[in-house]
């Protein structure tokens, strides 16, 4: 009866699809999020991840998640006032209650439409049910060669973070 109800494919929910929830999102760059040099500050973009990244996490559970770990985050190049932050995330790899998001951040210029590398990280997610404890996702369909790679590297990631715990 427990495996029924914490086993999503159990419950009848079938592997989902990268496709299913990949969010995007575009934040345009105020003076209040920017440093006195006119770059956007590191912590506003660490929110904005965060928040592209869960709203992928939630549309790949249906179920409300929360951050569990955020790998080592990288700025590539920075993103100044009057310019845009873009960012997409999609599922790379399900584990059981928690997930594996990327995220990719990217500054454009939105008259040129110029885009550059600002950020990329992963964020692992864990979906929670109605009494707030850890619940078990559908797994992702691994229906294509990027797919399976994906979810192999994903496993490779997650024993690298686990050893930290
Ligand atoms: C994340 C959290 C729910 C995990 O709860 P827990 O009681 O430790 O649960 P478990 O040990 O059963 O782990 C649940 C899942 O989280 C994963 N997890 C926990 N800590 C992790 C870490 N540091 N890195 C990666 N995964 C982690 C486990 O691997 C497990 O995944 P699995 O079910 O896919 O195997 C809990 O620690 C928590 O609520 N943390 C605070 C979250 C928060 O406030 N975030 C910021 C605001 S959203």
């Amino acid at each position: 009866m427990a495996e029924t109800k914490t086993d999503p494919v159990a419950r009848g929910e079938d592997p989902r699809a990268q496709s299913e929830s990949l969010c995007e999102m575009n934040e345009y760059v105020l003076p209040q999020h920017a440093n006195a040099m006119g770059n956007v500050f590191g912590g506003q973009i660490m929110a904005w991840v965060d928040l592209c990244a869960a709203i992928c996490a939630q549309r790949h559970s249906g179920r409300m998640a929360v951050t569990a770990f955020v790998d080592d985050l990288k700025f590539v190049k920075p993103v100044r006032v009057g310019e845009v932050v873009h960012l997409e995330s999609r599922v790379t790899a399900t584990f059981h209650s928690s997930m594996e998001i990327e995220i990719k951040v990217q500054g454009e210029n939105s008259r040129t439409r110029e885009r550059w590398p600002c950020v990329d990280a992963f964020v692992v997610f864990v979906a929670i049910d109605d009494d707030g404890k850890p619940t078990a996702v559908p797994p992702l369909l691994l229906d294509s060669d990027q797919t399976r790679a994906s979810q192999a590297a994903g496993e490779q990631r997650r024993q690298a973070r686990l050893s930290k715990r």
